[in-house]
């Protein structure tokens, strides 16, 4: 029995969507166990693409069941519309093909709306969140007081519930923030509907996965965001509100740490943030330009320009640490040709490993030569450039981990394998 987990190594956007399309004809399931609509995941199949944020990575492969777990905050209407997308590209999904835990966290209209109140009353302090709902949706999970998958699809609790949470909402969202309140008439009239549909799918969804552990079957945990959002290791405060790293994948589905066997870590080949927070190797010069319109660096989510910058591989050698990483699928090598020089950030001044205070740090920087090939079309490393082999040896010594994939393009078929962990 074998389970995977695949995380971000960065500030997410590593292409981890790509990765678990990559994986997934081995696994009978592919979870999500953390985050919610404020990740985007990109599938380029036969040169259609297909961006998820709620349904799980491994949606195009059917057989494989795809699991929405409990540590998931679940905003309805995204998930449905996203139903409705898959469907209208001729994927009909079916509770054979997804199913949503019944204690997986409901993101309602008041999250929505605190979510964008609070970052406006940040000003100039704001994180620059998705403004999907998922930081107010996680404070109620964890003052005890959220409502639950298993509440919405059952129509007098959802009343119930949502009628003894609105006046404090209310009175937060008006008093407060000097907002419109929300009726009670609304918010249910709005959700029932969409409850009818879901209900269906949902299932107690720890007893789907242990049958299937001891079954002997491959689970694939498709981690979202990225391992310096992380609300315990990431740049606080300006993260998410979930636990990115590794170990959160066994608490957001209900599997012992010891079904886990393989930690893919997904890296970019260069280093991508969005929103707010410190970012040492960014280049807010023709690099970043560079970086930003070559490897179409703009939001899955929101469209939002991604800040661009050089590989760090102090940060990916911490990242290796928190997660406990086994493999590492390098992604969009192809995105530096052209550039005449790549840089590496190979550490800190006067710091062993990564400061705790990267807003202040000052990163050393090791410069090789690039390349100008196109690697679009390379299916084996010795195809590469020798530059361009150079840069990923290099690379690969500085993190202490190989890696076993190397992504070249978008497209599942744009791939380099080189650990048979990754032939799918
Ligand atoms: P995720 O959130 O980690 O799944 O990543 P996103 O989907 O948000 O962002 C990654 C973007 O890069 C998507 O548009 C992918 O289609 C694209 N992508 C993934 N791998 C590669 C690659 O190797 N090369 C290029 N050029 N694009 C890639
Ligand atoms: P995927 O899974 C990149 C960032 C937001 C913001 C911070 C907090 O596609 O890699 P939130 O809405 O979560 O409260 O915002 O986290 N962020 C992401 N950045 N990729 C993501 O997901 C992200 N999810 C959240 O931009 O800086
Ligand atoms: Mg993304």
């Amino acid at each position: 029995m074998a389970g995977t987990v695949v995380v971000g190594t960065q500030w997410g956007d590593e292409g981890k969507g790509k990765v678990v399309d990559v994986l997934a004809p081995r696994a009978a399931m592919v979870v999500r166990y953390q985050g919610g609509n404020n990740a985007g995941h990109t599938l380029v199949v036969a040169g259609h693409k297909t961006v998820l944020h709620l349904v799980p990575s491994g949606i195009l492969h059917p057989g494989t069941l795809c699991v929405v777990g409990n540590g998931v905050v679940l905003d309805p209407v995204v998930i449905l519309r996203e139903f409705d997308a898959l469907a209208a590209a001729g994927r009909h999904l079916t509770p054979e093909d997804l199913v949503i835990s019944s204690r997986a966290q409901v993101i309602l209209p008041w999250h929505r709306e605190l979510d964008r109140l609070r970052e406006q009353a940040r000003g100039g302090d704001a994180i620059g969140t998705t403004g999907k709902g998922i930081g107010p949706c996680y404070e109620d999970k964890a003052a005890r007081r959220g409502i639950r998958v298993g509440d919405l699809v059952d129509p007098e609790r959802f009343r119930a519930r949502v009628s003894a949470l609105l006046p404090e909402k209310n009175r937060m969202i008006t008093e407060w923030f000097g907002g419109e309140p929300l009726t009670l008439d609304r918010v249910v009239s709005e959700l029932a509907p969409l409850a009818e549909r879901l209900r269906p799918h949902v299932r107690d969804t720890v007893a789907l996965l242990h049958q299937a552990v001891r079954g002997g079957q491959e689970l694939l945990f498709e981690g979202a965001q990225g391992t310096f959002l992380d609300i315990d290791h990431g740049t606080y405060p300006f993260v998410t509100s979930s636990n990115t790293v590794a170990g959160a994948a066994c608490a957001g589905s209900g599997v012992g740490p010891s079904v886990l066997t393989h930690v893919v870590g997904i890296a970019k080949a260069y280093t991508t943030r969005v929103g707010w927070g410190p970012f040492p190797t960014e280049c807010e010069d023709a690099v970043g330009d560079h970086l930003r319109s070559v490897g179409q660096e703009y939001g899955s989510t929101t469209g939002r320009p991604r800040r661009c910058g050089w590989f760090d591989a102090a940060l990916l050698r911490t990242s290796v640490m928190l997660n406990g990483l086994t493999h590492i699928a390098l992604t969009k090598l192809d995105v530096l040709s052209g550039l005449p020089t790549v840089r590496i950030c190979v550490g800190y001044r006067g710091h062993v490993g990564l400061p705790d205070d990267l807003g202040v740090a000052e990163p050393l920087y090791e410069d090789m030569p690039g390349w100008v090939e196109d690697l679009t079309g390379c299916r084996s490393f010795d195809e590469l450039p020798a530059t361009c082999q150079a840069y990923v040896k290099r690379l690969e010594q500085l993190v202490g981990v190989e890696a076993g994939l190397i992504s070249v393009g978008p497209g599942r078929a744009q791939t380099i394998v080189r650990d048979p962990l990754f032939l799918g």
